[in-house]
């Protein structure tokens, strides 16, 4: 079971559902009440509310680091404070987020048979997969997926990546290369945030070896998109995600003192989040907030969403630093390898994964076999 190798059901494509034009969607994609999300009334003009969350503007030239205090302290309230921020003058050219842009719409728009050649297993997920989570009869999110590893080399394996459109293996690599780059800056800016050396996170993420994903979204329309979501409600397991999103199409919503809050992404900019292993490293100090993705009736939706990650098998707990006998830690430490195990078996839910750490609940026993890959 832990390391099963195939899907409890056949795939259903949910582009393939929502091509059909039916007017009603399957009831394996109709959420409980409480889990629906709440639609916004469309309004002609923008509220400016939904900026929500933080914009930081990096002023960094491409390579360069983030050392300015006063935007550290603008990174340092935003983790404090709502665990997203948008950053602007990141370094990465506009003209390659939208290449990236491109050749994924491209990809999902190509023939079916095409894209299953690439149909993914819950073994790895690396491919083009339509769920998370292999729990027989689960209610399902509305989304189609392409997940690959950039990262360690051992687990990069471009021959599984897209042939078509024939720019697909290229474009990512240079996405790859410069979304690194981007990590290490924000990761150097979340430990000096921390008051940690500026190397910090970076090493505990086990330096150069760090494991790097990506996951590419995509949202087909949905003729009844109020009664079910994207990508139900999960914080994400890893150490940070940067996103690329539609900025014209929303979807994106943040949980927010108990409201959901819909993100409005400004032109060329990322969303970055802090990730599970950051909020245990951190001790809490940064929050893994939970984030989810509500459909609409009108337009398709496509997001890129970028996983910087600790190396798989170095035990993440809470800094000794960051610890005292006010501050105990909160965490007991476990590998990401054995972390991840949770999201792949059991889909998005909520802060379940990151809670089941805390010291005072019982030690989780979901499972400890790891796939012979190391994923
Ligand atoms: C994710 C995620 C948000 C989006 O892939 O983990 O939260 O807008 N995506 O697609
Ligand atoms: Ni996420």
């Amino acid at each position: 079971m832990d390391d099963q190798k195939e899907w409890p059901e056949p795939i259903v494509r949910v582009q393939s559902l929502s091509e059909s034009g039916a007017a009603v969607i399957p009831s394996r994609y109709v959420k409980p009440p409480s889990e629906r999300p709440c639609l916004e009334p469309p309004s002609s003009s923008d509220d400016g509310e939904g900026l929500g969350i933080p914009v930081i503007d990096l002023g960094r030239m491409a390579g360069g680091g983030v050392d300015c205090p006063a935007k550290i302290r603008e990174i340092s309230d935003a983790c404090r404070d709502w665990g997203f921020f948008q950053v602007v003058n990141h370094g990465v050219s506009p003209d390659l987020m939208r290449r990236m842009r491109e050749v994924w719409r491209e990809f999902f728009h190509l023939p079916m048979e095409e894209k299953q050649r690439y149909a993914n297993s819950p073994q790895t997920y690396e491919g083009y997969g339509s769920r998370l989570g292999i729990q027989k009869g689960a209610i399902l999110d509305w989304g189609d997926y392409f997940f690959l590893h950039l990262l360690p080399p051992s687990l990069k394996d471009p021959n599984k990546w897209p042939k078509l459109p024939s720019s697909c293996r290229e474009t990512v690599e240079e996405y790859g290369r410069e979304l690194s780059n981007l990590c290490r800056a924000v990761l150097g800016a979340l430990s000096t945030s921390l008051d940690l050396d500026a190397g910090y996170l970076q090493r505990a993420f086990g330096g150069d070896d760090v494991g790097v994903c990506m996951r590419v979204n995509y949202y087909p329309r949905c003729p009844q998109p109020d009664l079910t979501l994207g990508l139900s409600s999960h914080s994400d397991p890893g150490g940070l995600t940067v996103l690329l999103a539609d900025d014209h199409v929303k979807g994106l919503q943040v949980r927010r003192a108990g409201a959901w809050v819909t993100l409005q992404p400004l032109p060329d900019a990322f969303i970055v989040n802090v990730g599970d292993q950051v909020q245990v490293l951190s001790n809490a100090a940064y929050k893994s907030v939970e984030h989810r993705v509500a459909v609409n009736a009108a337009a398709e939706r496509m997001s890129v969403a970028f996983f910087y990650n600790p190396k798989s098998d170095l035990p993440i707990g809470p800094s000794p630093e960051l610890l005292s006998p006010e501050r105990p830690p909160r965490y007991q430490p476990m590998t990401f390898d054995q972390y991840r195990l949770y999201i792949r078996q059991k889909g998005p839910r909520g802060k379940s994964q990151v809670d089941s750490l805390l010291k005072s609940s019982p030690p989780c026993h979901y499972s400890t076999t790891v796939n012979s890959d190391g994923s």
